[in-house]
């Protein structure tokens, strides 16, 4: 399983991407409005940073005409541009244009396994099960992402399932075990996903005796 930073900070992208993990970034309008700046400027300041990933960026019309034309928009900016585009019907009809002119799309806000089925056969090259938003409701949705990644399997759809609303490193880790190509996670899970009490105890211990040793 690969990662994702789910955010639209341009300092969290940057640390994150020196880690030497980054795979790709996903930003949302939500997260992109937090920020106070114009989407497209922050679109060419991220693509200057992650220039050979994927970066998602995502339509806000709601019908099919204005997603493609919005989406041609957002992919002009840079050759890593994908375009995220909402799970409804209109949104289908944006993914088979894009997917038929070489644009990669990301189709957002899947909640069931019908909804990431159709849109791997629209031609979406990514998924995104939203897996925190369902747990929030009492639904489970790392079963979700289990059942997309069997279907996908079965069916031989090469459409990559990107766990999204990752909440904590739990999530990650199921996800990973749970069949996700890749998790998208904000900077403070990362951030968590590399920390462990038992490692900071052993460095302390090692330089103290080291210093022991030394003296
Ligand atoms: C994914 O691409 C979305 O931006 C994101 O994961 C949504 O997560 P949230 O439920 O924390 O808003």
């Amino acid at each position: 399983m690969k990662f994702f930073i789910d955010t639209a900070n341009i300092e969290e992208i940057k640390v994150a991407n020196e880690l030497g993990v980054l795979a790709g970034v996903t930003t949302n309008p939500s997260l992109v409005a937090k920020e106070g700046v114009s989407f497209h400027d922050r679109l060419k300041e991220i693509t200057s940073v992650v220039t050979d990933r994927s970066v998602s960026a995502e339509v806000i019309a709601e019908d099919a005409e204005g997603m493609i034309k919005e989406g041609k928009e957002l992919a002009a900016i840079a050759p890593n541009i994908t375009i995220k585009v909402p799970m409804t019907l209109e949104g289908l009809k944006a993914v088979k244009a894009f997917s038929s002119e070489g644009i990669t799309t990301n189709v957002t806000l899947v909640f069931n396994a019908n909804q990431a089925l159709l849109a791997a056969r629209a031609g979406a090259t990514y998924v995104s099960p939203f897996l925190g938003r369902l747990d929030d409701i009492g639904h489970d949705g790392m079963q979700l992402i289990a059942t997309i990644a069997e279907i996908f399997d079965r069916h031989h759809l090469d459409t990559q399932i990107i766990a999204a609303s990752i909440r904590h490193p739990l999530h990650v880790t199921d996800a990973a075990l749970h069949g996700a190509h890749i998790a998208t996670v904000p900077y403070n899970v990362l951030g968590q996903l590399v920390k462990h009490p038992l490692t900071d105890q052993g460095i302390q211990k090692f330089l103290a005796d080291w210093e022991k040793a030394n003296q």
